[in-house]
C-alpha cells in the first residue's frame, strides 16, 4: 500500500493474486488502455487492471474490427502503458493469429508481451484453448481467459452477437469457464453473455469474473476507454460514458484553429 500524489488516499499496487483475492469482496471497475498517457491517467485515479486490448484495432488504429491486429501492435502499446503505469495491474491481449497457429508461437508472443512490461496475458477461448493456457501459465505468465462473445470470432458468429442465449450454448459458456479456472487462469473475462448466466457462472468458478456487456454480478467490469470517456461516436448499449471528451477535444482543437486565424494566438510581446 502507498500513498497517492496528494499523499491523502490509500493506493494499493495490484498484482494477480491481489485480483484474486478481492473476489467477493471488493468489485474492481478495469479498463482499456492503449498509451502512456490515458494509461497514466487511469493508474492515477485507482483504476486497478488495465487491459492493452485488441480493441485498439477499432478504437486508435481505425479498422473496423479487431482481426487485424497484429502482436506488434499490441507490444508497442503494451510497453507504452507499462512505462507509465505505478500501481495497476498491465495485461496485454493476444491478438488474432498470434495464439491460435501453433503453441511454440504463442508462448513466444507471450513472453513477448511480458519483456514489453505487461504483469500478465489475455486471450480469447475455452475449453479448445485450455491446454495452451496451462502451458503460458506453467512458464509463470499469468493468464486472463475471455469467454462468452469472443470479437476474435466475428466472423464465426456472423456479427457481434450475444451468446449463451439457448441452454446448449449456456451450457458451452459454463463448460468453458470451468475449463480455463481448471486450466489456471487467473480471472476470466464475460462478454456479452445474459446476467443470469454471467452470475451463474460467477457463483460457480473460484476465480474472479470480469464481465463486459455481462450484467452488474460479475466480480469485476471492463469498460473500453474510448466508451468510458466519451471518445467513440457510437458505444455499446451496455458501455456507460463518464465524460464527453469528444466535444471538449473538438472543441479545443477548433478554438485553437480559429485564434491561430484570427491572430490572437500566439499573443504579442
Ligand atoms: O480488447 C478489449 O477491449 C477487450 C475487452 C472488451 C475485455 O477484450
Amino acid at each position: 500500500m502507498q500513498k497517492d500524489q496528494s499523499g491523502k488516499k490509500e493506493m494499493k499496487k495490484w498484482n494477480v493474486q491481489a485480483v484474486r483475492a478481492a473476489k467477493g469482496k471488493e468489485k474492481l471497475g478495469c479498463c482499456t488502455a492503449y498509451d502512456a498517457c490515458f494509461a497514466a491517467l487511469a493508474d492515477q485515479a485507482g483504476v486497478p487492471v488495465i487491459l492493452v486490448g485488441d480493441s485498439i484495432g477499432n478504437n486508435v488504429l481505425g479498422y473496423r474490427t479487431t482481426l487485424p491486429v497484429d502482436i506488434a501492435d499490441i507490444v508497442a502499446a503494451t510497453a507504452a502503458v507499462a512505462r507509465a503505469v505505478k500501481d495497476a495491474l498491465v495485461v496485454a491481449d493476444l491478438p488474432f493469429g498470434s495464439y491460435q497457429c501453433g503453441e511454440d508461437a504463442a508462448l513466444a508472443n507471450a513472453v513477448a508481451c511480458i519483456k514489453a512490461g505487461a504483469d500478465a496475458v489475455k486471450l480469447e477461448g475455452g475449453e479448445e484453448f485450455a491446454p495452451l493456457i496451462r502451458r503460458i501459465a506453467a512458464c509463470g505468465i499469468p493468464v486472463l481467459a475471455h469467454v462468452g462473445m469472443m470479437p476474435q470470432s466475428v466472423n464465426a458468429y456472423g456479427g457481434f452477437r450475444k451468446q449463451g442465449k439457448t441452454r446448449e450454448d449456456a451450457d458451452k459458456v459454463v463448460r468453458d469457464a470451468l475449463a480455463v479456472e481448471a486450466a489456471g487462469a487467473f480471472a476470466v473475462t464475460l462478454e456479452c453473455i445474459p446476467s443470469e448466466l454471467a452470475a451463474q457462472i460467477t457463483a460457480t468458478v473460484a476465480i474472479p469474473t470480469i464481465g463486459v456487456g455481462a450484467g452488474p454480478v460479475c466480480d469485476a467490469q471492463w469498460l473500453v476507454m474510448h466508451d468510458l470517456l466519451g471518445l467513440n461516436e457510437r458505444s455499446p448499449s451496455f458501455a456507460k460514458q463518464y465524460a464527453n471528451l469528444r466535444d471538449v477535444v473538438r472543441d479545443a482543437f477548433a478554438a485553437y484553429v480559429g485564434e491561430v486565424r484570427a491572430g490572437s494566438f500566439p499573443p504579442s510581446r
